[in-house]
């Protein structure tokens, strides 16, 4: 049983400058020379452990200092990070997803727009890539109250900049995983933003009949994102049927293994783009929902253009459609019969403004979709993994970033850090 949410007052979240220092402090090298005797290779400097006898930490940071193409903006910049002060955290990156609002942020055509800053000891302001990720803790500062080493972390907010192989944030940025046991990094890091969208689209946006389980849909395109993903398991897990729109693959077998793929997860119908936009789809639905008894109540979509209008055309009178995305980049036009006789609403919805206002909804949804993910409810999304060693070179890393808004992808990027502390 649950509630429409209501909005909570947001919470402050203080968010000091953390102390963090440009380049490799000079004492580094020599440390590392005496482990290594003789001539200083740089293989050799560069599988030594990463924390100094300072307590300074070596990290890589994937930055950009103007907008434009991954391939051409993004650098791997390397700078040192100093032992945490009061209650400051190091963390090391366990995880971290390639999402297309990353993309859509480097490129510069996303709302919100990163901060610039030098912190890092950049040449030039530079922002930080990345909203999503999961992290370790490394050490903590003599004031945190809250976390140990060895804790998996997230970041509170979207915009802090997760493409990093270690980083220093104020405990109060970061929301702890409570229970690590049964959690892999992909499924943590990974946990704000789909999962959250779907879950809130789904339960803010329709007023369920919940004396009706098993008989009310969702209708959503982008069926196969990591969102479509969440929607389809958490539908299953609440009782509401999932219309799945999907694109079709090159050949109608591929098509027909990812039906199957997207069914096994709990969807209850997948039909791709080109029989949604067919004179047929009417007729599918119709036998669905045994002839609109069973009512179509709530539209996700993420594509726009036709796809979207279609999608509205067969919802009940009254129904919402949310509009989250806008893969196809065409528009979303809609007849105005759709608005005047049957009365349809049409919302937005961005997770991140949205958790701005809402925290701690946001970390009790991140909870809630932790606990199915641990009951084996909620499946891992396919991954295109780049693992990223001390080693990996920065166009490596910018190649699988470009690679993120593509398409037709066997799986969502992935930056796994395979290095140490
Ligand atoms: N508003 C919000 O708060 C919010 C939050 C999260 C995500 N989003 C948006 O939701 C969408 C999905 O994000 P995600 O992270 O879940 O995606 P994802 O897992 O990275 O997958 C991308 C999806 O987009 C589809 N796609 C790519 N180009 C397309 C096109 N031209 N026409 C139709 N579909 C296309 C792909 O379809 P194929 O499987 O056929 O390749 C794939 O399913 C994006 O638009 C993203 O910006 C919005």
């Amino acid at each position: 049983m649950f509630f429409r949410c209501v909005a909570q007052p947001p919470l402050r979240t203080p968010f000091p400058t953390s102390a963090l220092k440009a380049s490799v402090p000079s004492s580094l090298p020599l440390f590392a020379a005496r482990q290594c005797r003789g001539a200083i290779s740089n293989r050799c400097l560069e599988s030594r452990r990463h924390i100094s006898a300072y307590g300074y930490t070596q990290a890589k940071a994937l930055v950009y200092s103007r907008y434009g193409e991954p391939k051409d903006v993004l650098q791997l910049h390397k700078h040192s990070i100093s032992a945490p002060n009061g209650t400051q955290v190091n963390l090391r990156l366990l995880a971290a997803p390639l999402n297309p609002a990353d993309v859509n942020q480097i490129q510069g055509v996303y709302p919100s727009k990163p901060l610039f800053e030098t912190t890092l000891g950049t040449q030039e302001p530079s922002a930080i890539a990345g909203n999503e990720g999961a992290f370790e803790v490394i050490a903590t500062g003599s004031k945190v109250k809250n976390l140990t080493k060895g804790d998996w972390v997230i970041m509170k907010r979207t915009g802090q900049g997760t493409w990093r192989t270690h980083a220093q944030l104020d405990e109060s940025q970061l929301i702890k995983i409570e229970n690590q046991e049964g959690l892999s990094p992909l499924q943590v890091s990974t946990v704000s933003v789909n999962p959250v969208t779907a879950y809130r689209m789904i339960k803010d946006f329709c007023d369920w009949d919940w004396l009706r389980s098993g008989e009310e849909w969702v209708i959503q395109n982008g069926a196969n994102s990591g969102v479509g993903r969440a929607a389809i398991q958490l539908g299953k897990e609440w009782g509401i049927k999932t219309l799945n729109v999907v694109r079709e693959r090159k050949s109608p077998e591929e098509t027909d293994v990812l039906k199957q793929e997207l069914k096994d997860l709990g969807a209850t119908a997948v039909v791709t783009d080109s029989e949604l936009l067919s004179g047929e789809f009417k007729n599918i639905v119709n036998e669905l929902t045994r002839q609109g008894r069973e009512p179509i109540r709530l539209a996700l979509n993420c594509v726009g253009g036709k796809n979207a209008t279609a999608l509205a055309k067969v919802l009940a009178p009254g129904s919402h459609m949310v509009t989250y995305g806008a893969m196809s980049k065409q528009p979303v036009a809609l007849p105005s019969g759709l608005l005047i006789f049957k009365g349809l609403v049409f919302d937005g919805f961005w997770v991140s403004k949205w958790g701005d206002k809402n925290p701690q909804l946001k970390e009790n949804t991140i909870k809630d979709v932790l606990q199915l993910t641990r009951a084996g409810k909620f499946k891992d999304i396919p991954v295109e993994e780049a693992k990223w060693s001390w080693d990996t070179e920065g166009s490596e890393l910018s190649t699988a970033v470009q690679g993120t808004l593509g398409g037709y992808r066997s799986g969502k990027g992935l930056l796994r850090f395979v290095g140490g502390d």
